[in-house]
């Protein structure tokens, strides 16, 4: 048997009792055991693996990884903090979290030590990735559509930045009275861009849209975040890297990114800020 150590708001996918930090591993009541895997990670994924079309692959990671590196979405970022930010927590999450960028920046605002975090994503480089660069957070890999693995009301504050919703399981998590921060592309988000290259993949749910499908929240705020951005011929690489574009770039447009030394690009954000009722 192992010897559990700490309760935690995580639960078992199998039986959806608490699960508690054993040994390099999470454990429930009823035995089932999920090990950390080398990086820290635990996968909570159980059943049917999912597709590897699903979640960002490593070349996508790492493009991410590169290209928020580059302070390019800091102003994203940091309306996202200031929407969470404000409110007592002692747990935050972020679903469909990628490689970790956001939740890092939100841990270096201040007010935020002492809290328990979570990062869950479908994509196991991802997870893995966040896992090496930020060791202070649990990154848990998790398929947002199927079960967010925390415990009912465990959560008091939870951002979801460019990845997919789950209205009944963001209501079942987050506590009432908790918050939820929603950021979706804007309308005119690197439309220039998109224009020349032919981009796919950019979502385009309207806020209206997405109100309407968390019925369990309220829109508390909104607040578009627009920049212009300078990239040189390696960001502007690695943003079309990042999403499933790289994949249906035409030679010709290949081409183009290499020659380009520098393009300047329109970027816009819409901040959704929700009060769970
Ligand atoms: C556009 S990326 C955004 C990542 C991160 N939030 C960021 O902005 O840097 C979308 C993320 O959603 C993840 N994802 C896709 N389907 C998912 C699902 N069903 N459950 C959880 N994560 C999912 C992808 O693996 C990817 O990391
Ligand atoms: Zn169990």
């Amino acid at each position: 048997m192992t010897e559990l150590i700490s309760q935690t708001e995580l639960i078992c996918p199998t039986c959806r009792l608490a699960l508690a930090a054993a040994d390099r591993a999470f454990a429930c009541e009823s035995g089932h055991s999920y090990d950390l895997a080398r990086e820290g990670y635990i996968n909570l994924i159980t059943g049917k693996a999912p597709s590897a079309l699903q979640g960002d692959n490593a070349e996508m990671v790492r493009a991410r990884r590169a290209f928020l590196g580059r302070g390019h979405y800091r102003p994203l970022a940091e309306a996202v903090a200031e929407a969470v930010t404000g409110m007592s927590m002692q747990v935050l999450a972020d679903f469909g979290c990628g490689e970790g960028y956001y939740l890092d920046q939100l841990m270096n605002t201040p007010g935020l030590k002492g809290v328990r975090v979570y990062g869950t994503d479908i994509s196991k480089p991802a997870i893995a990735a966040a896992a090496k660069a930020y060791p202070l957070t649990q990154w848990v890999v998790a398929d947002t559509n199927r079960l967010i693995p925390l415990a009912d009301g465990s959560v008091d504050a939870a951002i979801d930045v460019f990845a997919p919703r789950n209205a009944a399981e963001f209501g079942r998590v987050i506590r009432p009275g908790g918050r939820l921060v929603v950021a979706i592309p804007g309308p005119a988000h690197l439309a220039d861009i998109s224009e020349r290259f032919g981009l796919i993949g950019i979502q385009n749910d309207k806020p209206a849209k997405i109100s309407s499908q968390l019925n369990e929240f309220d829109l508390l705020d909104t607040k578009r975040v627009e920049d212009e951005i300078l990239l040189d011929t390696s960001s502007l690489r690695d943003l079309l890297e990042m999403t499933p574009n790289a994949r249906h770039l035409s030679e010709q447009a290949r081409a183009e990114v290499e020659r380009l030394s520098e393009t300047r690009t329109h970027i816009e954000f819409d901040v959704l800020s929700f009060g769970r009722r």
